[in-house]
This record gives structure tokens, sequence and C-alpha cells, in this order.
């Protein structure tokens, strides 16, 4: 790979990131909790599955961090794991995988039968009640024995709403200040993938396959989708999970930590 490709494929997932912490401004301190648990439950060379993985932002703290690590980018997007695909070029500890959660046969796709850890991040929130469920037990089928399952995304304590309330309104003015400063949010970064030629036909699929992101992502149809951090934690145990409780909250977002 040139310098140039490489330096082109730093660039696209840095935007990311930085188009994902103008949501979540607490988004690296989320990965680090997650990673301390990583490394804590399953030590310093643990075999991964990063679930939904996007760019593979996840991947790329992991492997940094612990540098014996292996990791599994499973994601749907042609875009943002064209994007992974770029970054990690080369790297033979990252290994891809393109499936879909919701199809039950997701897990044949693996290149390995069992993990130390499965992690994610703001993905889950677009899978319903039910086939998030499913998806839970599937995980406790993924994981070995003692193995550990993050899961970072929007969740809800509504025991203290006047706390929450209070810290997403600050969070409010710094998002507005950031816009002000130039900070991309979601539409635009994907009109800007969709306008680069590196990225042109992967985005075209991408909009043919799961949709344009830069229109209005709901029909009016409520969704039944899980927003309490308490739903989480009960339905792991549920799947198998010997234990499962929150290790990092934020105003909307929360990290459950369960253990096979
Ligand atoms: C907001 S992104 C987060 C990506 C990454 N975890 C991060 O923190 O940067 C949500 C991800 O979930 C993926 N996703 C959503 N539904 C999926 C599905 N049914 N199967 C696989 N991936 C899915 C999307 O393609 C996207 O990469």
């Amino acid at each position: 790979m040139t310098v140039t490709a490489t330096s082109e494929w730093q660039r696209w997932q840095t935007s990311w990131d930085r188009q994902q912490e103008w949501y979540m401004p607490d988004r690296e301190e989320r990965f680090r909790v997650m990673l301390d648990t990583v490394e804590a439950v399953a030590g310093p060379t643990p075999r991964v599955l990063d679930l939904a993985c996007g760019t593979g932002s996840i991947s790329d703290r992991l492997l940094r961090r612990l540098p014996g690590a292996r990791t599994t980018c499973l994601d749907i997007d042609p875009t943002l794991l064209t994007i992974a695909r770029g970054h990690f070029a080369d790297d033979d500890r990252v290994t891809f995988v393109e499936a879909d959660l919701t199809d039950p046969a997701w897990t044949g796709r693996l290149p390995h039968t069992s993990y130390d850890a499965v992690v994610t991040a703001t993905a889950l929130h677009w899978l319903d009640t039910e086939p998030l469920r499913r998806l839970y037990g599937a995980l406790a089928g993924v994981l070995r024995e003692g193995g550990v399952f993050l899961n970072a995304d929007h969740m809800r304590d509504e025991s203290a709403p006047r706390i929450n309330a209070a810290l997403a309104s600050l969070n409010a003015v710094r998002q507005e200040q950031a816009r002000g400063q130039g900070a991309v949010d979601w539409a635009d970064w994907w009109d800007a993938a969709s306008r680069d030629p590196l990225l042109a036909d992967a985005t075209a699929e991408r909009f043919a396959l799961l949709g344009d992101p830069r229109q209005p992502k709901s029909d009016g149809t409520p969704r039944d989708r899980p927003t309490l951090t308490g739903w989480h934690i009960e339905t792991l145990r549920e799947a198998g999970f010997g234990e499962a409780r929150q290790v990092w909250c934020s105003a909307s977002d929360a990290l459950v930590a369960a253990l096979r």
C-alpha cells in the first residue's frame, strides 16, 4: 500500500471518529473502560470480536493498547468496512467479516468458534427488542466460558431524570459550539463519503443496500427498541450470562459488561 493510500484511509478513520465524537464527546472514555474490562477479564492477548465495528475504531484502540490481541471486525456496511480494510491493510491480527446481525446464520461466517471477548458500541440500538434478544442468545454461544461481552450504547437510567436533563443540556450546548467550529454530523459525513472517488463505489453500494443516511431515518412508525439499561442487564442474564452489570454511564449512554 502506498503512503498516499495509507494517509487517505487514516484521514477517513479520523474523520469518522470526529463525527461520532460530536454525538458522544466521551466516546474515548467509554472505549478505555471497555478495554480495561477486556484486559482485566481476558488478559493481554485476547481474541476479540468487534461487533458492528464500523471503521474499526475499537479494534484500533485494542491493538494499540494490547499489541498481542487478535480481532475479528464484523459489519454490514460496505463503506465503513472499506475504510476499516484500508486502515488495517497488511495487519494480520485483523480479520473482516461482512454479515447482517439480523441474519440467524451470522455466527456461521465467523473465522473462529469461540472468543475471549465481544465488544460493540453505538450499534445495537439499530435492532428491535426480539432481534436483540436473539442476538444476546447467539453471543452467549460465541463466547468461551468466562469470556466477556461489552455493549456501549444509548441506554437510559431513569432513576435520576433531573441529573440526566442537566447533563443533556450541557451536551447540547457543547454540540452547538462544536458545530459552529465546523464539526461534521452524520448526514454531512455521508455526503462527503459519497463524493470521494476512493469511497464512491462502496457508498453507492451502501445506499442501495441500507438506504441513504442523508435522508430522514424514520417513516414515523414507532420502533420497538429497548432503551433502559436494566432491560439489557436482565436480558443478558436470561440469555445465559452468569453476571451482567453497568460499568460506565453518561446522561444518555451506558456500558454494560456481561460475563459468560
Ligand atoms: C454508529 S456505527 C458504530 C460503529 C463502531 N462501533 C464505532 O463505535 O465507531 C453503527 C454500526 O452498526 C452497524 N450495523 C447496524 N446494523 C447492523 C446489522 N444488522 N448487522 C451488522 N452491522 C450493523 C452499522 O453498519 C455501523 O457500522
